[in-house]
């Protein structure tokens, strides 16, 4: 459609083309052929190239999204055990709790167009020797730093050197390589807090302030040099939304003095603040990633209407497309990044998207489901369409980070000969 439109515009805004001598038609027509179109598919195909080369899923010269393919087959997986690697979370350990299947481990993630390698644990530390990076956002973030720390396991694992005991801010140092890794617990990633424990649903009620920093946080990442900052399933609990300070609206909060604003108006806004605290430090020169929303794969019901995911193969692209609040959250979180990439940019701060969201609405079988517990055990989340399975699906998103961080080096390369000695040490 939009092709179409670019190459009518000429010639329905010329109302005298019939006049013009064919030869020159001719050559308009071929300058269009071999120019003009091949540059608009291009700009279609990778949107932020134009605009960014910083902002693209993939660098302009490999000419391949990531981000965009299929799963396939892979009879080598898995790449690590329950009884291989000791940081897989209880909830998580889907084959502890009896899960009869083990295929939805054997997948790999076949981006159209190239390859998209397997997790090499020693490139991954040798990239960050030296260097630290934090996982901003709730226990899906977790979830991909636990798997992290599976997939390194290979090669060493890390000395736990969290200075408090509080298990949502943990520390990790592998020594080998001073690569320090972080946990920053902050679901909401504003100041948020419980109003109330049971609430409309009888799963909680929270204020969150969403033009406040969550300072729990927010005062914790500046030296850091990668973050990856992520959000999503605890906006799908009741929230009442504050805005300087005054109730501005809700989310399924049921009270009838209040406006349903929906749970994106708040993911939006949350957001929002959060880069604005990142792009307003001082002293951070990170790199930030957004690992964008994650579907959840309740059939059947809701999570907490018997809503199960029972499925045991992946989706194909065609057979299912993001929908409803999962799209409005992806494309709220997306539109943000990219304001705050442009407010980044003029003071030299890198903003990357690690676009997971396509990849995992194509994974409904890698989630615990009724394994991540004891079936007698009594627990909220008791078919779990949230989290997913380790080893599974969720080890993609550290073979897309490696790639990322490999690109990252790319660049420093390129621009290392142009550059002074100066402004290589900013980074
Ligand atoms: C690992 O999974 C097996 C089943 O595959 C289970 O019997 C065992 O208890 C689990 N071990 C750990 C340490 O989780
Ligand atoms: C992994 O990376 C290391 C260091 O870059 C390299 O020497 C090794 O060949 C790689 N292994 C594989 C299987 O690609
Ligand atoms: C370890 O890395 C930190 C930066 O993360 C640096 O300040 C420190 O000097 C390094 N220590 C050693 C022994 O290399
Ligand atoms: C990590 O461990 C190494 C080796 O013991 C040490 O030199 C370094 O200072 C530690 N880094 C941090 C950030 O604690
Ligand atoms: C809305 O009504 C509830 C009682 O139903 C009350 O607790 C709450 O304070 C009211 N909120 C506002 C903003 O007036
Ligand atoms: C949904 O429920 C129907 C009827 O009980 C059942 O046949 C079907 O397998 C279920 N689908 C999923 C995906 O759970
Ligand atoms: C499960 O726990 C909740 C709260 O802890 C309690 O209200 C409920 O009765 C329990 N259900 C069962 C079946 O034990």
């Amino acid at each position: 459609m939009k092709k179409l439109q670019a190459i009518e515009l000429p010639f329905g805004k010329n109302q005298t083309l019939h006049k013009t001598p064919k030869i020159i038609l001719l050559v308009i027509l071929t300058l269009l052929l071999f120019t003009i179109i091949p540059l608009y598919c291009r700009s279609l195909a990778f949107p932020s190239t134009l605009e960014s080369s910083s902002s693209t899923h993939d660098s302009a010269d490999k000419k391949c999204d990531v981000f965009s393919g299929e799963w396939v087959p892979n009879s080598e997986a898995p790449y690590y055990t329950n009884t291989t690697c000791w940081a897989i979370h209880e909830h998580q350990n889907c084959m502890k709790y009896g899960r009869p299947n083990t295929e939805f481990m054997k997948w790999r993630w076949k981006p159209y167009g190239c390859e998209l390698p397997i997790f090499n644990a020693s490139q991954f530390l040798e990239l960050l020797r030296g260097k630290s990076m934090a996982f901003v956002g709730d226990s899906v973030g977790r979830n991909q730093m636990q798997s992290l720390i599976c997939l390194l396991s290979r090669v060493e694992y890390p000395i736990d050197v969290s200075y408090t005991p509080d298990e949502q801010f943990k520390r990790w140092n592998y020594t080998t390589y001073n690569f320090t890794l972080a946990t920053f617990w902050t679901p909401h990633l504003v100041n948020s807090n419980q109003a109330d424990p049971i609430g409309p649903t009888h799963n909680g009620l929270f204020n969150l302030y969403l033009d406040e920093f969550d300072q729990q946080w927010t005062t914790q990442i500046d030296q850091f040099d990668y973050l990856i900052i992520s959000s999503g399933h605890w906006f799908f609990r009741p929230l009442i939304f504050y805005e300087n300070r005054r109730v501005v609206g809700c989310y399924d909060c049921r009270q009838p003095n209040l406006t349903d604003l929906t749970n994106y108006y708040g993911y939006r806004k949350a957001f929002r603040t959060a880069f604005k605290a990142i792009n307003g430090l001082k002293n951070y020169k990170g790199v930030t990633f957004l690992r964008t929303f994650a579907p959840s794969h309740f059939e059947n019901g809701t999570w907490d209407k018997g809503g199960n995911c029972v499925r045991q193969r992946p989706f194909r692209n065609s057979e299912i497309a993001l929908e409803g609040d999962h799209l409005e959250l992806y494309k709220a979180q997306v539109e943000e990044f990219r304001v705050a990439e442009r407010e980044g940019r003029k003071r030299g701060l890198k903003f990357r998207l690690l676009d997971t969201t396509q990849a995992m609405l194509l994974r409904p079988d890698g989630h615990p489901s009724r394994f991540g517990h004891w079936p007698h055990e009594n627990v909220t989340l008791y078919n779990d369409c949230v989290h997913w399975c380790l080893p599974g699906p969720i080890d993609a998103w550290n073979d897309f980070l490696l790639e990322m961080l490999k690109m990252e080096d790319e660049r420093l390369n390129e621009e290392r000969p142009s550059s002074s000695d100066g402004r290589l040490r900013v980074r």
